[in-house]
């Protein structure tokens, strides 16, 4: 089995690269409605792409929103089986003119393809679909089964799949999720994450005047909304960086000793973060490291603010409205409907008179945690060494998926987080990137996993 895998991998490297190029060219922007056809059309293509590796059960399931993709390879009932989530969706492109390469027509540079999409998601969730194709297709066969299920709307917080988890959870069962969605320390470091933040989203509206006014004849007459929601901003966090809302911290777990002594033998320097972000320094809570900041405490952050005259040149204005997107990333366990509700009222408590304001809330999503101590881990820790030459490291991750906790709840099964991005892969911004060798070894993992999985769970 082992030559024929490893030669059907290197002798079809750059067909596989160019199959994901053909992912990449579909816009597939979930969040933005003129895109519909094409999310329609890259549900398509999946399901294509599945049933020409030899996925033999393939369906495109029409929802509320955006198509899953779910499709099955049962190759022996009494086999583990394995149900990979990833999401076919994108985010939005702009702003464009940053971009180099144009987002839709991915372009090589240095060993890396550039393209939206080419990390999150689609680019690992092609990984999958090459993964069984080389197993398929050599003697080297399938050991468990598999099911997928690839979503259209992850980006958009996921407001169709928890129906779908729920109606199909039969047909889904699975022994373990596996999701490559997440990213590794560094180059040739891979990595298992081992928890993501939640998230709950806020918009802050403040108005004040009927219209907006002339900033001399009525200035220093009345409030100013943007004045007043500068105010209520910078009274959410204090001296410290410490979020003030009451209550925020309650069910924020301590940091444990184990935790403590894994992050201390990282692989990581605040030197290479700093030069990553192009921040001129860092910053964050008072008494924790970047890696605490980002993997276990909670935060809150300006997302985007509007108001007032921002042209060119210099108008003399007063605004009649202000507003700021706000997001919270949380920790376990914090509730993120009970922060939406904190944070409403810390916000109404901060309002000054003479404006009107008003707190909604947006798509929020629980934080989680894995227990590392399911032979899953063992599985892929195994199938990266293999692959990478190198023991995996487990770190938790700041980004945040949702759905995440409700795939553990629904299947009662594991979670194994198994993502290839690298730093600086710019998800969500311009000139996002895929580094192609490690793209490779990302298929050649999950296609040893298999076999790690088949022998520990079987
Ligand atoms: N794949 C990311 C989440 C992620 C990024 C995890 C980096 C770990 C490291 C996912 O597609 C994403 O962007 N999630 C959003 C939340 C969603 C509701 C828009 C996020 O984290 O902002
Ligand atoms: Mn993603
Ligand atoms: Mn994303």
């Amino acid at each position: 089995m082992e030559t024929n895998l490893s030669s059907y991998l290197s002798a079809n490297r750059d067909r596989f690269e160019r199959e994901m190029v053909d992912l990449l060219r579909i816009p597939s922007i979930s969040t933005e409605s003129q895109y519909a056809e094409s999310v329609a059309e890259c549900a398509d293509k999946i399901a294509a792409d599945l049933r020409a590796v030899g996925i033999d059960e393939v369906e495109v399931v029409a929802t509320a929103g955006n198509p899953i993709v779910v499709a099955q390879r049962i190759v022996d009932p009494a086999a583990p089986t394995l149900l990979i989530y990833g999401h076919y969706d994108v985010q939005p492109v702009d702003p464009v003119e940053l971009w180099d390469s144009p987002p839709f027509e991915p372009t090589e540079r240095n060993g890396r393809l550039y393209a939206r999409g080419a990390i999150d998601d689609k680019g690992q969730v092609h990984m999958h679909i090459k993964a069984l194709e080389a197993r398929l297709a050599t003697d080297a066969g399938l050991p468990v089964n598999v099911k997928l299920v690839i979503e259209g709307e992850e980006e958009v917080g996921s407001p169709n799949l928890a129906l779908f988890l729920a109606a199909n959870a039969e047909r889904l069962a699975c022994d373990a999720v596996v999701v490559s969605d997440t990213g590794m320390l560094g180059k040739g470091v891979p990595t298992i994450a081992t928890g993501l933040r939640g998230l709950a989203y806020m918009e802050v509206h403040v108005q004040g005047p009927a219209g907006d006014l002339h900033s001399g004849t009525f200035g220093g007459g009345v409030v100013n909304p943007a004045n007043a929601l500068a105010s209520i901003i910078a009274g959410l966090k204090d001296q410290d960086n410490r979020v003030t809302i009451p209550g925020f911290y309650d069910r924020v777990r301590d940091i444990s000793d184990a935790d403590r002594k894994n992050m201390k033998q990282l692989p990581y320097s605040d030197e290479a973060f700093m030069a990553e972000t192009g921040a001129p320094e860092l910053d964050g809570e008072k008494g924790y490291t970047t890696l605490e900041r980002i993997g276990f405490r909670p935060t809150l952050d300006v997302n985007g603010m509007l108001s007032g005259f921002t042209g060119e040149g210099a108008k003399t204005v007063l605004p009649a409205r202000a507003m700021a997107k706000i997001s919270m990333r949380l920790v376990p366990d914090q509730d993120p409907g009970e922060i939406e509700q904190l944070f409403t009222d810390h916000v109404m408590r901060l309002a000054p008179t003479g404006v009107t304001v008003e707190v909604r809330p947006h798509h929020g999503g629980w934080p989680w945690a894995a227990d590392p101590s399911h032979p899953v881990f063992d599985a892929a820790s195994a199938a990266l060494n293999t692959a990478f030459g190198r023991e995996p490291v487990y770190m938790r991750e700041g980004g945040s998926i949702p759905i995440i906790p409700l795939f553990e709840q629904t299947f009662e099964a594991p979670v194994l987080l198994l993502g290839f991005g690298l730093p600086g892969s710019n998800l969500h911004a311009p000139n996002e990137w895929i580094d192609l060798e490690t793209y490779h070894l990302g298929i050649e993992t999950i296609a040893r996993f298999y076999d790690a999985v088949a022998e520990r769970m079987g």
